[in-house]
């Protein structure tokens, strides 16, 4: 099979860490020919660096001079629609960074797009790869946890408010950590719970620490133009009943640094994802059950990637699904909508 030839948009720090070395593990199955950036001088050095033939400052313009098959969105979240709407009209495959969106009526037009031209499209969601999130999956297709019907998603932390990028940029980046590191934890949660529907959402969003000077244990950060919540709190109903806790912070008064978990409670036991732990009642006991070894998966985004790749060549359908993606943005949407009315946000 041809080689798949690759495009980039938005060649900053999730491209360079993840994406490009993610084709490159794909080795022979792909080609590095081109990436665009709005800042024209990083898209030349990444070229030259990584090994792509050219670059480009307009993204537009690659799409039209160059004929991709796949191409990876890496911009900030405002141009996740249009990048990944252009792409697919151009007649590309697209891996979008993660949320999908701003919105879900943008996340809707995104999958649309991809249905109507007949394109792969998913979103770079990837913990679902890692090896915790796999295990834990086979463990609940197993009927060891039964109905899951209570979950807590914690995406917390003490002081880490990125000193880089446009983060806190609500205009740009559409929120903070709800949007940003919340959504990781709420879609692998979605995913684990067999992808229910949000059907009510009552949230709160504080700005209390990211809007004054403070220590910035992910780099000195600019609060004179904090613009995003630095901790949301919310409670998600789901349509099978069930509940989702929800906290997710960038700064917060806590006793870790950081934290990404999520556990379930199932009728049958339970399950603590980030370290692994399995709780269950067996005989007439009360056992923590831990992995003495699991079968390891390479680094999640390099995962990610070569999945995406094999999608693209035909050999299985992507992971993250498009409608699943949707149902992810309809819920962040809630729990801005919710914290702004100040009231409970109910979805059709
Ligand atoms: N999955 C993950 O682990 C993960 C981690 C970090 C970031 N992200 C996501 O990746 C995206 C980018 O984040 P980042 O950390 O790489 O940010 P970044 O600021 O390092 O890079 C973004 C790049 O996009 C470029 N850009 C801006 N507007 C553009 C446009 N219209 N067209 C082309 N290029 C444009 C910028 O010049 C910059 O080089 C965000 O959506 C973020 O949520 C995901």
């Amino acid at each position: 099979m041809a080689k798949l030839k690759i495009g980039i948009i938005g060649v900053g720090g999730i491209a360079q860490s993840a994406h490009i070395p993610g084709y490159k593990a794909a080795g022979d199955q792909v080609e590095l020919v081109a990436c665009a950036d709005v800042n024209y001088e990083r898209a030349k050095q990444v070229a030259e660096s990584f090994g792509f033939r050219r670059a480009y400052q307009d993204y537009r313009e690659m799409l039209e001079k160059e004929e991709l098959d796949a191409v990876s969105v890496c911009t900030p979240n405002k141009f996740h629609a249009p990048a990944t709407i252009a792409a697919l009209e151009a007649g590309c495959h697209v891996l979008c960074e993660k949320p999908p969106a701003m919105t879900a009526a943008e996340a809707r037009q995104m999958v649309e797009t991809a249905e109507r031209v007949g394109k792969v499209l998913t979103f770079g969601l990837h913990y679902r790869f890692s090896t915790e999130v796999q295990a834990a999956k086979r463990i609940i297709d197993g009927g060891e946890i039964g109905h899951i019907y209570a979950a807590r998603v914690d995406a917390i932390r003490r002081r880490g408010i990125p000193g880089w990028g446009v983060f806190t940029n609500k205009e740009l980046q559409g929120g903070g950590p709800v949007i940003d590191i919340g959504v990781h934890m709420l879609d692998t949660c979605l995913y684990l719970m067999g992808y229910p529907k949000p059907v009510q959402v009552l949230a709160k969003t504080y700005q209390e620490i990211g809007n004054r000077p403070g220590v910035g244990a992910m780099g000195a950060w600019d609060w004179q133009n904090f613009q995003v919540e630095d901790l949301a709190m919310g409670m998600i109903k789901l349509d099978n009943g069930a509940t989702i806790l929800l906290e997710t912070s960038f700064a917060q008064n806590i006793d870790v640094m950081d934290r990404m978990n999520v556990r379930l409670s199932g009728r049958e036991g339970g399950i603590n994802l980030f370290p692994l732990k399995v709780a269950k009642e067996m005989h007439g006991g009360l056992y923590d059950v831990t992995p003495a070894w699991l079968p390891r998966v390479d680094r999640p985004h390099t995962e990610e990637v070569k999945h995406f790749v094999a999608a693209c060549r035909g050999e299985h359908e992507p992971m993250v699904k498009p409608h699943e993606a949707v149902r992810l943005q309809e819920l962040l949407d809630a729990i801005y909508a919710s914290a702004e009315k100040d009231d409970i946000v109910y979805l059709d």
